[in-house]
């Protein structure tokens, strides 16, 4: 049941902590070497794998395009990440080397069971993803990796998107350990890190007051645009489909990069923008070049809505709000970034007295192509 929250959204927002710390559970052995029993693919085809292709629909998807940049670091194999119904209908280049992971809360999803079937008749290994035991998905791929999020109710997904990177990130770390693109200890850091994001994401669970009031100030907004670099990338189109199918605004989140080559356009006065600011103590000045996208929209008038994190001053001139995260390394802010636009999303639509755990027009688990 809903545990005392207002709606089962609320509830597994909360729900967010454990799903990751249950995700990474019981997946090193004593040495601190991960172990993932559950995946039965011949190690020697691990080795020999020469690309990844992760195929999954909407929020699922998303949380593949973070992983693309995890493993691709951790691994130096190429990673694609597909919509499943658009690997399935073109003539996907596939073979014995390729590993298709197919990530899905449900298993049912009928556009990413097709792409499974289909990158399995070309002779490629299929790793699942999934949250749903004993669904179809898993029963058709070659190996699973059951994320623990517990169930998920509310048609828009949460917990299950911060279980499918944390799952995710395990698979490429795993990879990464066989195939020795990384030393030890540096997958057990990550690892350390990683074991640290369930008491973060509590922490912005606890200061969430300031979106929420903000949100319910917004109720009459009628576009809001997402930007992120990097990582924050497609945790900004994570937003704003949150926000599209729990509050029914026009929302779209773009590549901050991608600004002058046209979005920066729809910039006029007012116009609510959120940016996703990676971490300053991070590399690649990527920090730098998100707060110049930020200085860029705000002198033509944006509303800025920023998610830095906690002692990055450099983005207080050019925010109209500043939601807090906590220091975090690059690669794992996408699980506090989100939190905030996720609840964001929620309160927003109750704001404007909307049904959150069932938006119109959708379904939990879409079973049809
Ligand atoms: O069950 P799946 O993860 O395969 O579902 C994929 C998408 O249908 C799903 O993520 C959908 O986009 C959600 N409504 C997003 O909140």
């Amino acid at each position: 049941e809903k545990g005392g929250f207002s709606s089962f959204m609320d509830k597994e927002i909360h729900d967010q902590p454990h799903a990751v710390a249950d995700t990474l559970l019981g997946r090193t052995d004593l040495q601190g070497r991960l172990v993932l029993d559950e995946l039965h693919v011949d190690e020697a085809v691990l080795r020999q794998v020469d690309k990844i292709i992760v195929v999954a629909c909407g929020t699922a998807a998303y949380a593949g395009q973070v992983a693309k940049y995890a493993i691709e670091h951790w691994c130096r194999i190429p990673v694609e990440v597909e919509l499943a119904h658009e690997f399935r209908y073109r003539d996907p280049v596939v073979n014995a080397r390729t590993l298709v992971v197919a990530v899905s809360q449900s298993g049912e999803t009928m556009d990413t069971l097709m792409a499974v079937r289909h990158a399995r008749e070309q002779g490629a290994k299929v790793v699942a993803i999934v949250n749903t035991h004993g669904s179809t998905i898993p029963r058709e791929s070659d190996a699973v990796l059951y994320t623990h999020a517990g169930p998920e109710v509310a048609v828009a997904s949460t917990k299950a998107f911060l279980a499918q990177i944390t799952a995710a990130y395990l698979l490429g770390l795993y990879l990464a350990q066989l195939r020795g693109t990384k030393f030890p200890d540096e997958i057990a850091e990550v690892l350390e890190d990683l074991r640290a994001m369930p008491e973060k994401i509590q922490r912005v669970l606890d200061g969430a007051d300031h979106v929420r009031e903000i949100a319910r100030s917004m109720a009459g907004t009628r576009s809001v645009l997402f930007l992120g670099r990097h990582v924050g990338y497609p945790v900004a189109m994570e937003g704003a489909l949150k926000l599209k199918e729990l509050a029914y605004i026009h929302a779209e989140g773009f590549a901050a990069g991608e600004l002058k080559h046209g979005p920066i356009a729809l910039i006029e006065e007012g116009q609510p923008v959120f940016v996703i600011v990676p971490s300053p103590r991070g590399r690649d000045q990527l920090h730098s070049k998100v707060i110049s996208n930020i200085q860029e929209i705000r002198a033509r008038g944006a509303h800025t809505l920023v998610i830095a994190e906690e002692g990055d001053d450099a983005v207080l001139p050019y925010a109209d709000e500043v939601f807090r995260v906590p220091q975090t390394p690059t690669l794992l802010a996408p699980l506090v970034a989100v939190v905030p636009l996720q609840i964001f999303a929620c309160e927003l639509a109750t704001a404007k007295g909307l049904d959150v755990d069932q938006p119109r027009n959708l379904a939990k688990s879409v079973t049809v192509e």
